[in-house]
């Protein structure tokens, strides 16, 4: 049986998620970073997760390169930078339009975000279209706030109950 991919990508449509901006930074291309719903835990000890990456992703390459990341969680008021790290404009541009600093791999940290977790890459594996990338987490940043959540294709609030 086969399944179409306006199929696919409208049954995963209701997988409610986070998002995320995965952040890089390398010698050869500089600061990047782009928004990501593919990402999970992996394991407790030692403390890994994963991004799923498009194979034609500048960030990617700079991951690649790198060999390190940052998975900032996005907070509930920031539509914006979602919008923002999602295409459309420039590295330079992205980063002006958002406060941050240099975690400790290296990759930028978004101050403003809800969560996040510096990592080194352990692991990579091309899976179709997408690199499955493995990071160990070595630094986690938690702040307070509440997720933005993503859902059915746009963007949505915790309910407050
Ligand atoms: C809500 C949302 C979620 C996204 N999730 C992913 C994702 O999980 N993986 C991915 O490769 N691209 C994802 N994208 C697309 C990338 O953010 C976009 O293609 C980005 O510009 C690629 O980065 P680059 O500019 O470094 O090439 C998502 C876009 C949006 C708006």
């Amino acid at each position: 049986m086969t399944v179409s991919v306006d199929e696919f990508k409208k049954s995963l449509q209701l997988w409610a998620s986070g998002i995320t901006v995965v952040t890089t930074s390398s010698d050869k291309y500089g600061i990047q970073g782009m928004t990501v719903t593919a990402f999970s835990s992996v394991s407790v000890n030692p403390p890994q997760i994963l991004v799923c990456i498009n194979n034609s992703a500048d960030t990617g390459e700079g991951i690649q390169e790198s060999h390190s990341f940052a998975v900032n969680i996005l907070s509930s008021n920031q539509e914006k930078t979602s919008n923002n790290f999602a295409g459309g404009s420039s590295q330079k541009e992205r980063f002006e339009k958002t406060d941050w600093t240099l975690g400790s791999t290296g990759a930028p940290i978004l101050n403003d975000s809800l969560m996040s977790l510096d990592c080194i890459v352990v692991d990579k594996f091309l899976a179709g279209t997408h690199w499955i990338i493995i990071g160990e987490v070595q630094q986690c940043i938690c702040r307070t706030g509440e997720p933005l959540v993503y859902y059915r294709g746009g963007y949505r609030q915790l309910a407050n109950n």
